[in-house]
């Protein structure tokens, strides 16, 4: 997992507990990076789970939650470190529907080893996406966050509900 992950996790801790408590987690976790991620890094993936598990257990905030707060702070951090991809459009749906064939595809261009999900879309109804998220990292709840972290960067109003399928997750979502 590219160290991108890591350090905007490590940022948003910072920034809504402190700087002791980025040190204690990592101290905690006894990570094979040493908790040292540079942004063009690559991770293994399990760190961040541990990571999020320490900060669990010391905040109280469960993990689902913690991980759906973090996609949501991670997209925010992306579009801004990557605004040539968000510019494209105002549509909250047209933008999601590019993400598995134009913008996962130019992070790999840039990060030829980035470990990155797979997206099957449908559009219902104009309205209406069908979002299907498959990874073996299962990282369902990172994801919703980051839809959502979408909907509010694109300043509009929209729900988003999901159920688990035999391979993965669906995503629908609705927007204006
Ligand atoms: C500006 C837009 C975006 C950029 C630049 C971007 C870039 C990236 C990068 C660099 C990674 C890390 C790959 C690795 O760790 O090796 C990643 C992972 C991921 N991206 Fe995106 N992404 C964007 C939008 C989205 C959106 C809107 C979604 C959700 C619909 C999404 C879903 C994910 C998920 C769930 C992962 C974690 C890896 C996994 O689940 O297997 N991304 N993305």
């Amino acid at each position: 997992m590219k160290g991108v992950i890591f350090t905007e996790f490590l940022g948003l801790v910072e920034e809504k507990w402190d700087a002791d408590m980025v040190d204690d987690i990592i101290d905690a976790c006894d990570l094979p990076s040493g908790g040292a991620y540079t942004a063009v890094g690559t991770y293994d993936h399990q760190e961040i789970v541990a990571l999020v598990v320490e900060l669990s257990k010391r905040s109280g905030v469960e993990v689902p939650d913690l991980l759906r707060v973090y996609g949501q702070h991670l997209f925010s951090k992306l579009a801004t470190t990557y605004p040539q991809f968000v510019g494209k459009t105002d549509s909250v749906l047209d933008f999601l529907e590019g993400v598995e064939n134009y913008i996962h595809v130019e992070v790999r261009k840039l990060y030829p080893d980035a470990e990155l999900p797979s997206f099957e879309t449908r559009r219902l109804e104009p309205q209406v996406l069908e979002m299907i998220y498959r990874s073996s990292r299962h990282l369902d709840d990172v994801c919703h966050g980051l839809i959502e972290g979408c909907i509010s960067h694109f300043n509009k109003q929209g729900t988003v509900e999901r159920e688990p399928i035999e391979d993965g997750t669906r995503f629908i979502i609705r927007c204006e």
